[in-house]
C-alpha cells in the first residue's frame, strides 16, 4: 500500500482545521494523513484528535521554526490566521508570511490558504460609505487576508486560494442568535437589507477542504469559493422559526446602527456586512453552492445545520 500522503494542519483544534482533520480521518481509505497542529498537545481538544487517530503535532503560528518543524515531511498543509485572537492585521500577515516561507523551506506540494477578499479592490480607503479602520483597513479581518495571497504566490508555494463563509456556528460561538425584544418575539439582526449572506456549517469549511486535497492539482494557484447556501436574512429568519418552532423577526439594521452596537470587533464587521450587502453579485459569484457540493458532497443546508444544531443556540 502506498504511503499515506500527511497533510499539517494548522488550527486543528478550532472550527476549520478541526473539520479537515476529521474529514481525512473519517476517509480511511483516502490515501492521507493528518497531522493536527495544536500549540498544547495535552489540551483535551488535542488529546481528542490524537484518539480519533490523528498525529498531533506542537507549533505556534507566531514561531516559525516550529511550523517548520511541524510542515517538515507533510505533502501539504492547511494554512489559517486568528484574526478574533488579536484584532490585529498586522499580526494576521505576520502569520501568514512566516508560513508561507516555512512552506516553502519544507518543500510543501500543496498548500490551501484560508483567506478573504482583500475589500479595498472594490472600496478603496477615499470610498466614503464606510469609515476606514486601524489606518489603512475597511474590513481589517478580510483586508489582511487578502493582501496576504501574495506571500504565498511571492514564495512559489504551490497554494490554492480558499474563500471561506460566514459559518452558521457564529449563532452559537459569536452570540450572533436571534434575541428576544422588549415584546419578547425573536429578532435576528444582520445589516443585509434583502441581499444574500452566504453561509456555511464550520466543519463543512474543512471537509471542502478536503475534496480540494483529494483533486489533487487540480486547484492549485486558484482561488476557490464555498459557501453551503446563499440566504437573506429574512430566509434565515424563517428556517430559524420553523427550527426553534416560536416566530423570529428579521431585523434588518443599517450597517451604521451594527458599527454602533459596542462590541469589540462591531466595526470591522459592520464594514463587512455592508461590503457583501453592496456588492452581493460579487460575493456571492465567488461562492458557488453547486461547485461546493461536488467538493464535498456532505455539504449542509441551512436548515439542515439548524436541525442538528438548533438546541445550542442561546435566545435570551
Ligand atoms: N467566524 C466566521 O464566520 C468566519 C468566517 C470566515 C473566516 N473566518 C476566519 O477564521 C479564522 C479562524 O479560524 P477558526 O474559526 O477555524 O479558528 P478557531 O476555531 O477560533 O480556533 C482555531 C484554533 O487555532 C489555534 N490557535 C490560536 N492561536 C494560535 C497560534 N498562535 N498558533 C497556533 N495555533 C493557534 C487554537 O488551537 P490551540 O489552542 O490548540 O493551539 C484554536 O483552537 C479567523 O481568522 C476568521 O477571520 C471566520
Amino acid at each position: 500500500m502506498p504511503e499515506k500522503k500527511i497533510i499539517a494542519v494548522v488550527g486543528a483544534t478550532g472550527s476549520q482545521g478541526g473539520g479537515l482533520v476529521r474529514a481525512i480521518l473519517n476517509d480511511k481509505n483516502g490515501g492521507f494523513a493528518a497531522r493536527a497542529i495544536t500549540r498544547d498537545v495535552n489540551a483535551p481538544k488535542a488529546r481528542e484528535l490524537a484518539k480519533l487517530g490523528a498525529e498531533v503535532v506542537a507549533a505556534d503560528v507566531d514561531d516559525e521554526a516550529s511550523l517548520q518543524r511541524t510542515f517538515s515531511g507533510a505533502h501539504g498543509a492547511y494554512c489559517v490566521t486568528f484574526f478574533w485572537a488579536h484584532f490585529s492585521p498586522e499580526k494576521e500577515k505576520a502569520e501568514a508570511a512566516s508560513m508561507a516561507r516555512a512552506a516553502k523551506q519544507t518543500g510543501i506540494k500543496h498548500v490551501i490558504w484560508s483567506t478573504l477578499e482583500d475589500t479595498r479592490v472594490l472600496v478603496p480607503l477615499s470610498d466614503t460609505r464606510m469609515p476606514t479602520l486601524q489606518g489603512k483597513y475597511k474590513v481589517p479581518h478580510f483586508d489582511a487576508k487578502g493582501e496576504s495571497d501574495k506571500l504565498f504566490t511571492e514564495q512559489g508555494v504551490p497554494t490554492t486560494f480558499l474563500l471561506t463563509s460566514f459559518y452558521w456556528d457564529n449563532l452559537i460561538m459569536f452570540g450572533m442568535g436571534p434575541k428576544p425584544g422588549p415584546d419578547g418575539t425573536l429578532a435576528f439582526t444582520l445589516p443585509m437589507g434583502d441581499k444574500k449572506l452566504p453561509g456555511i456549517a464550520a466543519e463543512d469549511i474543512g471537509r471542502c477542504a478536503y475534496g480540494i486535497f483529494k483533486r489533487g492539482r487540480e486547484f492549485i494557484g486558484k482561488t476557490v469559493g464555498i459557501a453551503g447556501e446563499h440566504l437573506t436574512g429574512a430566509q434565515m429568519s424563517e428556517a430559524l422559526a420553523k427550527a426553534l418552532g416560536r416566530p423570529v423577526r428579521y431585523n434588518a439594521v443599517t450597517p451604521e446602527v451594527y458599527r454602533g452596537f459596542g462590541f469589540p470587533g462591531a466595526d470591522d464587521l459592520g464594514n463587512m456586512f455592508q461590503y457583501k450587502r453592496d456588492f452581493e453579485t460579487e460575493f456571492c459569484g465567488a461562492r458557488s453552492v453547486a461547485f461546493s457540493r461536488a467538493l464535498n458532497p456532505a455539504m449542509l443546508s441551512f436548515s439542515a445545520w439548524l436541525a442538528q444544531n438548533k438546541d445550542r443556540i442561546p435566545t435570551t
